[in-house]
Order: structure tokens, then sequence, then C-alpha cells
């Protein structure tokens, strides 16, 4: 307990930041219930947090001025060179290399994958870390584990292929209020197969959540409304937390970071990992081709000659509807938060770089307790949150490259609770892997039937190259499709991407629900599961 001197002097210090609010319902807390504002009070750090956002406020436009910087935005835009992309699609006769080059440094264990689970989920609204979510695949399977095989398997392939054992390991991401749920799951389910001291659990700092007059919010009479640092918060960590010195000693050269709700992240892929090697990058960005002017995503591009991902809410509709002479969006390159770093990029990026980098700010509605003391769940915004972002430091980068995947095999991300005909969705997600593991067994000669035995037309691919219109009618009948996907789930422990599935599959018919794990081939029906 503290003493009434020291009471007193936190009262003033928090009355010279502007909050002795916080204290307003002191005098009726219990003792926990003491501790626990105590707590939340000792994390706020108020001189800096306030610091943050008054460099934040400054930046922000107000909304009068936001068409204004739309245009500057537009006028200093420029596409990503040619010379520093690669494709899955274009550069299909250089695939094979630049994986075997991704496999050979992931042999000699200077490969590591970082994952950002430090999110709130919000939009899911679920109460439990976002990696711990099963959608209901027919495995049950959650996305840690999705994510844990997947990096098993590639060990495996890798150490098979040179013929040593090597290691991936695997950097956690948490935050505050996700770290003891997330090492605890990790704990009940035997660390996924994977050596426990190869799992290195961080975590990321935490802010008060602020009134637009920089006021800290109460969510309850003993807890104050506080927010991680956004996914950019990464960087802080990995200097404070000395991850980037775990990760010189364990000999790390290149680092794959990635968010953890896309259900088919390809976790360190090789192919991707080789590419940047050999383009000598120390940065770069997995994307996707955006097909439509609208498409909320955001686009990597150059502005004012500087990398930076660019939101479709930052630019006009007409730079958002620029197109080339291939008929292909001008800006196209959609953002799915899967990158490479090089560690001596990271090393310069926390050590120099970081502390220049400015919290954005994002108004959102935060639950609060009125002056009566009742919980109040706003309509509107009524604060703002501070975060940074992973992408802030592409501008910091010597050789960025980017890296074009297909939709349909890389991303499939988990944001929102299902609804009838919501984005992003279990279901989505769900569906996503399913028609993948469904391709990847029509690709390795096997072949689905119905249930009278007759065969079930093949998936159409929306491989790029197409028109819109084309893309429309494909996405229409993947829709239809993936409505009603073939049930189909491959262990990523039997296959990484797809590979290695011909002498399970080729020349057999199979009746949907199909699990090809580990143990075997499991046709769930006629095994009467
Ligand atoms: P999102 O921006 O989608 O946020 O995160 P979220 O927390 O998952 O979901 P909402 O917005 O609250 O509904 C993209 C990725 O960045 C990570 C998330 O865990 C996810 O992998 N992230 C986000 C962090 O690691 N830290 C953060 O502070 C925010």
């Amino acid at each position: 307990m503290e003493d009434a001197g020291l009471r007193e002097q936190r009262r003033q210090r928090l009355a010279a930041s502007g909050q002795a609010h916080l204290l307003r319902y002191w005098d009726g807390l219990e003792e926990g219930e003491r501790a626990e504002l105590l707590a939340d009070l000792d994390d706020c750090h108020f001189p800096e947090s306030l610091c943050f956002f008054r460099r934040a406020a400054q930046q922000a436009a107000p909304e009068q001025q936001q068409q204004q910087q739309q245009h500057r935005v537009d006028e200093s835009m420029e596409p990503v060179p040619k010379e520093v992309q690669g494709s899955v699609s274009r550069d299909r006769e250089r695939l094979p290399g630049w994986q075997a080059e991704g496999l050979l440094q992931i042999s000699q264990s200077k490969v590591a994958v970082l994952l950002l689970a430090g999110g709130q989920g919000t939009r899911l609204g679920v109460t439990f870390p976002k990696g711990m979510y099963n959608v209901g695949l027919l495995s049950q399977k959650t996305l840690f584990q999705i994510q844990a095989e997947r990096i098993l398997k590639l060990q495996q392939w890798a150490s098979e292929q040179f013929g040593h054992k090597c290691m991936i390991p695997w950097y956690i991401m948490t935050s505050g209020r996700t770290m003891d749920s997330t090492k605890e799951f990790f704990v009940k389910n035997d660390y996924f197969g994977l050596q426990k001291e190869n799992i290195i659990f961080f975590q990321q700092g935490m802010l008060p959540a602020l009134t637009f007059d920089g006021k800290a919010i109460l969510e309850g009479k003993s807890k104050i409304a506080m927010a991680p640092d956004g996914n950019g918060g990464l960087y802080r960590a990995l200097g404070n937390q000395k991850i980037v010195e775990d990760m010189e000693d364990r000999g790390i050269a290149y680092i794959h970071v990635y968010c953890v709700d896309n259900i088919l992240v390809k976790v360190a892929d090789p192919t991707f990992i080789g590419f940047c090697v050999e383009q000598q990058a120390d940065c770069g960005a997995k994307v996707v081709e955006k097909t439509h002017p609208t498409e909320a995503v955001g686009v990597v591009c150059k502005v004012n000659g500087l990398y930076q991902v660019v939101e479709y809410s930052e630019i006009t509709l007409a730079t958002a509807q620029k197109r080339n002479a291939d008929g292909h969006l001008m800006f196209n390159a959609g953002n799915i938060c899967n990158h490479y770093f090089t560690l001596q990029f990271l090393k310069d990026v926390v050590k120099i770089h970081e502390p220049k980098l400015q919290h954005h700010i994002a108004r959102k509605k935060i639950p609060y307790i009125n002056d009566q003391g009742q919980q109040i769940n706003p309509d509107k915004p009524n604060g703002i949150k501070m975060e940074k972002f992973v992408f802030d430091i592409f501008q910091f980068s010597k050789k960025f490259v980017i890296f074009e995947v297909l939709r349909e095999d890389e991303f499939s991300p988990l944001k929102n609770a299902d609804s009838q005909d919501g984005k992003d969705t279990p279901s989505t997600a769900r569906h996503a892997l399913m028609s993948l593991h469904h391709r990847w067994v029509l690709n390795a000669g096997g072949q689905f039937v119905d249930e009278n035995g007759s065969r079930i037309p093949a998936i159409p691919s929306s491989a790029t190259g197409m028109s819109e219109a084309v893309t429309a009618v494909v996405n229409d009948n993947l829709k239809e499709l993936t409505d009603l996907p073939i049930k189909c789930e491959i262990s990523p422990l039997v296959s990484y991407a797809g590979e290695g599935l011909g002498k399970h599959v080729a020349g057999h018919d199979f009746r949907a629900p199909l699990i090809i794990d580990e143990k075997g081939i499991h046709e769930l029906i006629k095994n009467g599961l």
C-alpha cells in the first residue's frame, strides 16, 4: 500500500500532466482495485505518452484539410519500379532457384520468423488471442497450430535436402493483455511439437487511449483504457526486450515478419526469402494484386521517392482508378503485412530510426465510466488510440523489393466475426484454406467424386493477367464454389505448399470430406467418421 505522502506526490504528478481525474474514484476503491489502478498508472508514462500525442496530433489533418492532403500524396506518388519486383506468376522459371536459395538459408539456421500477435482482435470480438481461434477446419486446428506445423515441416524439408539439422526460431510478439494466455496455450499444447527454447515470447508496449484533448480515459473505476502501441510497436520492443541481441546470438540473418490472422500465411516462405536474398534486399514486402480501384487495401508505392504504404483513404479516387496500358491498376501492390528484413536492417531501425517514427492516430469508440459511475458504450468516436505500423520503416530501406503472390494461394485474413456475406470471417478463412488444399490435390493428380462416383469439375484459378471483367466472373464462380467448398484439408506436416502430394493422391478418386495428415488419408464419410 502507498503511504499518504507517496499518494500525494502521485496526485501532483498526475495533475501536472492534466490527468488528476484518474483518481476520481480512489476513495471508494478496495485495496485490490487500488493496486490495479496503480499498476495501470505505472504503465502509462504520461509525459512520454502526451509527447507522442502532441506530435501525432500535429500531423493528423483536420477533416477540411484531408482533401488537400490527398492531392499532395497523389502528386508525389509513383508505383514500385519493375526492377525491384518479383512475381510468382510472371517469373515462373525463376521460382525453383529462389526456393533453393531460401531452403539453403533455412538449412543453415539463418532464418527466423516473427509473429505479430499483440492485436486486440476487437472486430472478431473474442476475449482470447486471435491465434487461439479455431475457424472450424476438419482438424479443428487453431491458427497457432497451423503456423507451428508449417515451421516444423519447413525445418524438416530443409534438413532433409541438405542432410543436417536446422531450426527456425519463432519470435512471438504479444501485448500486456495477451501474453499470459498465449504462453499458457503453448504450454498446454506442448509447443505443438516445436522445441520450447526456439519459441521466444516478447511483449510490445501499451499506451493509454486519450480523449481528443489528451485526457486518459477510465474504462472502469480502477481501470485505465489502454491499447497496444500498434504492430509497429515491434521495433521498440525488439530493442528494449533485447530480441535483436537474441537473434544475433543465434546467428540469424533474415527475418520473416507476418500477422497472426492470415490462415494461408507461408511462414518463412523459402521462395520469398530466396528472392529477397538474391536481390540483396534489406527489406521486402509480399503483395497481392489490388484488382478494384475502391478495394480497401493499402498499396505499396513510393511517395516523394521513399517507399511506403498508402491507404485507399489517403488518395483521390482518380488516382486509385489510374491504369497502365495493360489494363492493370497503376497502384496495384496490395500490402498483406508479410515482410522480409535483414537483421542488419532491423538493428539500424532499432538503434537509429525508431524514435523518429510518429504514431498514427485512430479515432475510436472507447467504452468509459461517466461522472455518475455508469459504464457507457459510446455510439460515435469519443477518443483516440495511438499506433505505429510495421510498414512505417520501409522509408529507411536502402534496397527495397516487392514480391507479388496470388491472393487465393496466400492471403485470407481473419478480421471479423461471421455474418452473412461477411468479408474476412472464420467462414471465408476456412473456405480459402479448403479450396487451396482442394487445388493441391487436383494439381498432384487426384480427383474428387460425388456420392454417385461422378467426378466433380475442377475449380477455375483466378490467375493474374485477366481483365477485370473476367476476374469478376471468376470471382463470382469462386464465391459460389467457396459457399460450398469441397471439404479437404492437408496437414502442414504432410505438405508445406502442395509439394510431395503425388505419392499420396495421384490417380486416386476421393470423396470429401478428406483429411490427409501424418497418420494417413482419411475419407471421413467412407470411414464412417
Ligand atoms: P489488425 O490491425 O488487424 O488488428 O492487426 P487486430 O488487433 O488483429 O484486430 P482489430 O483491429 O482489433 O479488430 C494486424 C496484425 O497486427 C497485429 C495483430 O495481432 C495482427 O497480427 N498487431 C496489431 C499487433 O501485433 N500489435 C498491435 O498493437 C496491433
